[in-house]
């Protein structure tokens, strides 16, 4: 015993207490295995569930299209409209999940920071691939002047940012708890462009009234996907830099796609009597550059601003061909020298 080194008989109790540990695995294997799976669930499944999924989910929400195929601003009031949307949402259809409704908020977002014109609820949608969301809301108007700046560049420019963000939660499939989710889309909407390709057909004049003495039929294009209620509207109109008189459109409801409308007008005589015998506006031979800019917007007794304005914060181009109409008078187009020879 006493040539048994210290060293020895340290392994010797090593290896004893290994073997001892190995029959204790062996008889506990199970404990160990619940306990990793106890480790697990605690630790591994929260962090799918708190950091996967969640992730997952909003790249799934933040990857999914959203496409407008239609807006309709109805009933206009001064402090209220009704807003339709019809919306097609195309996801990745690899994750199931269901996004709560939310209130989303638009914003106009050509301008920096985005400017926020309306709020909408949007509904709850489902996991399909490919999902229509159509809303209809009537919404309270608190202040016109967000809303006018929309409507004024969605009226005069090409194209219109429009940003729809909101929070919501978003459930995927088989897991009960929800996960808080951002929904922020911005869609780029086609705009009237100031109204290019305004024009007036069957231009009619009355040489002897001062007032309603013009009328016609405008055509007015709409490329966007919007439908306008505007009502009763009033332009001024200039000539040659001046003001000349006024035109009226009634019923003004745009639609997308061409529009036709009667329109009248109160213009002062002289001026375009002159322009259609005088240098250097005789050359056009009766066809007259002309510009209108909003003045007024009524709509059932009520007034809009935000139209209103809109329509003021530029004139609109329109050459009218009034030759026919001022041949039918008597009038002959041409230059006619000047009487202060
Ligand atoms: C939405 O779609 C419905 C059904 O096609 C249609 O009647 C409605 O005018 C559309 N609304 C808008 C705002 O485009
Ligand atoms: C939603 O709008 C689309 C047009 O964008 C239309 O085809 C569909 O029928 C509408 N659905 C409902 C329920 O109005
Ligand atoms: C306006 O149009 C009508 C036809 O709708 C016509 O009879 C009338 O003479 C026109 N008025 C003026 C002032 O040109
Ligand atoms: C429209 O044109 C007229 C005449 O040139 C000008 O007096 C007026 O200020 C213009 N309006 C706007 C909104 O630019
Ligand atoms: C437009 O004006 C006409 C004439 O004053 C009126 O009869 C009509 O109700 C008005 N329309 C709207 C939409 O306000």
């Amino acid at each position: 015993m006493s040539n048994v080194k210290p060293d020895e008989v340290e392994t010797q109790t090593a290896s004893a207490a290994t073997s001892k540990r190995k029959g204790h695995f062996k008889r506990f294997w199970w404990a160990y295995l619940l306990g990793f799976i106890v480790v697990a669930t605690v630790v591994v499944v929260p962090l799918v569930l708190l950091v996967a999924v969640p992730r997952i989910a909003q790249q799934r929400l933040n990857g999914a299209t959203l496409t407008i195929d239609g807006i309709s601003v109805r009933n206009t009031q001064t402090n209220s409209f009704v807003m339709a949307i019809n919306s097609t949402i195309e996801a990745d259809d690899s994750v199931y999940a269901t996004i709560d409704a939310f209130e989303g908020t638009l914003y106009l977002a050509d301008v920096d920071p985005p400017l926020a014109f309306a709020q909408i609820e949007f509904p709850r949608t489902t996991s399909s691939a490919m999902q229509t969301i159509n809303v209809t809301q009537e919404i309270q108007i608190s202040d016109q002047n967000p809303l006018t700046a929309f409507n004024t560049a969605l009226l005069s420019s090409a194209s219109v940012k429009v940003q729809i963000k909101g929070n919501t939660h978003i459930h995927v499939q088989g897991i009960s708890r929800s996960f808080p989710a951002i929904f922020d889309k911005t869609v780029t909407l086609t705009g009237l462009n100031n109204f290019d390709g305004l024009s007036i057909s069957d231009p009619s004049i009355n040489a002897i009234s001062a007032t309603n003495n013009f009328n016609g039929t405008v055509h007015i294009p709409n490329p966007s996907v919007l439908t306008l209620e505007i009502g009763n509207t009033t332009f001024t109109n200039y000539f040659n830099g001046e003001e000349i008189g006024q035109t009226y459109i009634n019923n003004l409801v745009l639609y997308p796609g061409d529009n036709t409308f009667f329109t009248s007008a109160d213009i002062a005589q002289l001026p375009i009597i002159n322009a259609l015998t005088q240098e250097p506006f005789c050359e056009l031979q009766g066809r007259l550059p002309f510009q209108l800019s909003g003045k007024d917007v009524v709509n059932n007794g009520q007034v809009l601003p935000y139209f209103r304005d809109a329509l003021a914060t530029n004139n609109q181009s329109i050459t009218i061909d009034l030759s026919e109409a001022v041949e039918n008078l008597g009038i002959p187009i041409e230059c006619v020298a000047s009487s202060s020879n």
